[in-house]
């Protein structure tokens, strides 16, 4: 048996022993299990004291991330050596968050003087818009800007601006990302065209949902202020020429490099609309704190290491303990839109079924991810994850001090997290209620992550740690976290279902889809 076998049998044995224990009891069996199972890395407290490993398990799956490789793995993320094997790339966005002078390179070609160099291009623009001295074509200062995009290419900024935002920004800064005209409709509704940037942000340029929605922006600034108002408009790519292609000015593209993942791409220029309406700097303290980060996940050793450790006890329930579900709640308003970016950083990053040489993946990959702001989902699926008959593990966010509103609402809304992760551990014991309606078994999971402030290097430190907690995740399942052929097919069929919905010749299709496509056709 290999070494990585045997640490994935020893995972199945710990984890058969977790089934029968509850994890409330190993505070007494481990007397400093929480400070040992507690950690800072980049601003962030991270207690996973209240999942179901003993300490012993904690070694295990140690043993399984020495034995999975993860350390050479790491290695060869940070050295930019191919680790996208299927479309040969590397995968270096920690080079997008490394400061001035650093030495990355992706395959051998330094990287880190053209990732400068767009910075200062991005910080300059930013400042010109933010002035006035880059204003729109009748000469008034941009007020408002509509960020086109989808996927990598929304997910990040739109969580970044939710986060992030003053409660009286100078820039109204708006998404787009649904084909659905519904949204852009929305987004464009009460704004002065002379007054808007559109900021088109795609990596291939060549995205449905984003060339339809960039296409009826610019005729919607071209109807009242005519073709100068292409002045207005700008676009982020790692296709610069197809954006200068759709009549995107050229100084006014703003490029990244095919070795940035779209799901990883808010540290490059797909940052820029919120960078513009944050202000420069404070992108570079969320670069700051994602680089803070990427230095703990590369030097920390195995073992506190907090990437690692979320990585291994997400592992522990996925694998070891066969739950393919995991609900995130942040307890902070401001996050609220954290389960959707995870969505796709974990489920497109992991969500694979053959391992990263083509083979059937020897154990399940990444888990569903939900979840919604506490306490919002408190009134929601909670009654789920506390009586359900499926345990699910929670992640939970808090904020220890809020930035904005009444301090003794932001007491109730901790009292409220902690109680939560501690209802679902203990339950309430069987001599409180022998009604089973009103029973809770407890022995549920939940990891608790807390920061002092949600400010621009926590929320970087937060969002690299997930990253590199998937990275790891891929690694143990020898995957390639940085692909996504999955999105590929319905792409292919929905052009294919578009041409016969417009008139085109019919196409074979299932009886279901035939019908479909009759009905819905004219
Ligand atoms: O959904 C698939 C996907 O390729 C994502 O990986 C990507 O973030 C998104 O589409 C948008 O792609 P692009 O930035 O090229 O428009």
């Amino acid at each position: 048996m290999s070494d990585t076998d045997a640490a994935w049998a020893a995972l199945s044995k710990a984890a058969g022993a977790a089934r029968d224990r509850r994890i409330d009891s190993l505070f007494a069996a481990e007397p400093d299990r929480l400070a040992r199972l507690t950690l800072k890395a980049a601003g962030l407290e991270i207690d996973l004291s209240k999942q179901p490993w003993s300490l012993a398990d904690l070694d295990v799956m140690l043993g399984l991330a020495q034995a999975g490789g993860v350390e050479a793995a790491r290695a060869k993320l940070f050295a930019g050596e191919v680790v996208n094997a299927s479309e040969g790339r590397p995968a270096l966005h920690m080079a997008l968050r490394a400061p001035d002078g650093s030495d990355f390179r992706a395959d051998g070609q330094l990287v880190s003087r053209d990732v400068e160099a767009t910075r200062d291009a991005m910080r300059a623009f930013c400042d010109a818009v933010r002035s006035g001295a880059k204003a729109g074509c009748t000469g008034k200062p941009f007020r408002a800007i509509v960020h086109i995009g989808i996927g990598g290419s929304d997910l990040g900024p739109r969580f970044l601006w939710e986060a992030l935002k003053p409660l009286d920004p100078q820039i109204d800064l708006r998404f787009v990302a649904n084909v659905d005209p519904a949204e852009l409709a929305q987004a464009l509704t009460g704004l002065d065209p002379a007054e808007t940037l559109i900021v088109t942000v795609s990596k291939t340029f060549t995205t449905l949902e984003t060339l339809t929605n960039a296409e009826a922006a610019r005729a919607w600034l071209r109807a009242s202020l005519g073709p100068a108002s292409d002045s207005h408009l700008v676009a982020v790519s790692a296709a610069p020429d197809k954006a200068q292609a759709f009549g995107v000015p050229a100084d006014q593209v703003f490029g990244f490099w095919d070795w940035v993942g779209g799901r990883y791409s808010i540290w490059s220029s797909v940052g820029l609309s919120c960078a513009v309406a944050l202000g420069y700097d404070v992108f570079a303290r969320l670069l700051a704190g994602a680089h803070a980060m990427d230095e703990h996940f590369r030097t920390a050793p195995l073992a506190d290491n907090a990437p690692v450790r979320l990585a291994l006890a997400h592992v522990f329930n996925r694998n070891g303990l066969s739950r393919p579900i995991r609900a995130v709640v942040p307890y902070a308003q401001r996050l609220r839109l954290f389960a959707n970016f995870l969505q796709q950083l974990e489920m497109e990053s992991n969500g694979k079924r053959v391992t990263a040489d083509g083979q059937p993946a020897p154990h399940a990959t990444a888990a569903s991810v939900f979840g919604d702001a506490g306490t919002n989902g408190q009134h929601a699926f909670f009654q789920l994850l506390h009586q359900g008959t499926d345990i699910i593990p929670v992640d939970i966010v808090a904020v220890r001090q809020g930035a904005e509103g009444d301090p003794t609402a932001q007491t109730k809304l901790l009292a409220n997290a902690i109680a939560q992760a501690e209802a679902l551990m203990v339950g309430r014991p069987p001599a409180e209620t022998t009604d089973p309606q009103r029973a809770f078994p407890g022995n549920r999971p939940s990891s608790f992550l807390l920061m002092e402030r949600l400010e621009p290097e926590t929320l970087g430190a937060l969002i690299a740690l997930y990253e590199h907690k998937t990275f790891v995740e891929g690694v143990l399942w020898g995957i390639n976290s940085f692909d996504q052929w999955g999105v590929e097919l319905g792409k292919t069929l929905a052009t294919r279902v578009l041409g016969e919905l417009e008139g085109g010749p019919a196409g074979a299709h299932d009886p279901s889809t035939q019908a479909l496509i009759a009905r819905l056709k004219g």
